[in-house]
């Protein structure tokens, strides 16, 4: 029997994104339409502006997507989308186009949580990956720990009680008067930086505690800055950056192996747009080096959003007969959810 085609669709925050599996595993195409450009000039995503963009750049991202794989409308077997966590006016969009391109060429509908999405990413990259495994999934909107067992099952060790890595490191930028999104911005201008210039806090450091907060790093960083104002002193932009991020990055390490510890795992696995952050992966890469435990990480390309992640994990849903009906709505707030 040939190897099904799915169409994997992506619109939950600021990309378009549409492309093409074979199987489970074989990319044909990934497509992406950033908004970011569009967004940078109010210093974060609109949702109103991130839905109608997202209405202009669907169906050609559907016919780019197609016509890079090679294949025909006709080919779809079946179409996956994500139908939640994000904003709601923009995962909207890619389930009324994924309805409506599976209602028409007569295909099984998908719904995908985009969180287990990132963490699939990671069998596009590494094709011998199999659960079981731990995932840090760090991304502009959420931060997690997520015990894999298999394909269908997920255990959320631990969650962020407030802001999400990528949030803090968007919204820390945006006090520094650095560029949207900040993350890469913050990731630049601290290897320039001295990572113990400034001794930020690390929130819940308790043993046994897998939550993350990152608000509290936030304000401490702004109260940093305006005492260094007061003081008549122009903050050091790039110490501050780097010390940032050495807060972020002890607090994810630290909790990351503690989690793979209690749960017995050998392997961890990074995913989410904060994974490509340099010094976090040169982390976890050390720490798992001298610990002996395996430790893998999508290429910036399937780091951030993107519809092939969300193909692959549509793949497997579908593979072990777990369809959505045409009733299939946006679920903003979608957590982990474990079959
Ligand atoms: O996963 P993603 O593309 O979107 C969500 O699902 O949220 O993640 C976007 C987030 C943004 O907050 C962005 O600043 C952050 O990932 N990010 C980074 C880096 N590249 C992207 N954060 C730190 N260092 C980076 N190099
Ligand atoms: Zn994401």
């Amino acid at each position: 029997m040939r190897e099904k085609i799915t169409l994997g669709i992506e619109t939950s925050c600021d990309e378009t994104s549409a492309a093409v599996l074979r199987g489970a595993r074989e990319l044909l195409s990934c497509v992406i339409a950033t908004q970011i450009p569009i967004h940078r000039k109010y210093g974060g995503v609109v949702p109103e502006i991130a839905s109608r963009n997202h209405i202009l750049s669907i169906l050609p991202v559907v016919d780019q997507a197609v016509k890079e794989a090679g294949i025909k409308r006709s080919d779809i077997d079946q179409v996956a989308v994500t139908y939640g966590p994000g904003l709601v006016g923009a995962l909207l969009v890619g389930v009324s186009a994924a309805k409506s391109l599976a209602f028409s060429l007569g295909v099984p509908l998908i719904g995908v949580n985009h969180l287990e999405g990132h963490i699939f990413a990671n069998f596009l990259e590494t094709k011998e990956l199999a659960p079981p495994f731990m995932a840090l999934v760090v991304s502009g909107g959420h931060t997690a720990l997520v015990d894999v067992a298999d394909y269908e099952t997920f255990r959320l060790m631990g969650k962020t009680r407030d802001d999400a890595a990528g949030e803090a490191f968007d919204k820390v930028a945006r006090v520094m008067d650095l560029p949207y999104p900040g993350g890469p911005e913050i990731d630049k201008l601290a290897r320039e930086g001295n990572p113990h210039a400034v001794d930020f806090p690390r929130a819940l450091a308790q043993e046994g505690n897998y939550e993350f907060s990152f608000s509290g790093l936030k304000s401490a960083v702004l109260n940093h800055i305006n005492s260094e104002r007061m003081k008549g002193h122009e903050p050091n932009k790039a110490d501050i950056a780097a010390s940032f991020q050495a807060a972020v990055v002890e607090v994810l390490a630290h909790k990351a192996f503690e989690a793979i510890r209690e749960a017995g795992r050998d392997t961890l696995v990074l995913a989410g747009g904060v994974a490509a952050n340099a010094a976090l992966e040169k982390r976890l890469r050390e720490t798992a080096a001298e610990r002996g435990i395996r430790y893998l990480y999508p290429s910036p390309r399937l780091c951030t959003d993107n519809a092939a992640m969300i193909a692959c994990r549509g793949a497997y849903q579908a593979a072990a007969g777990r369809y959505s009906d045409l009733y299939l709505n946006a679920v903003p707030g979608l957590d982990f959810v474990s079959a």
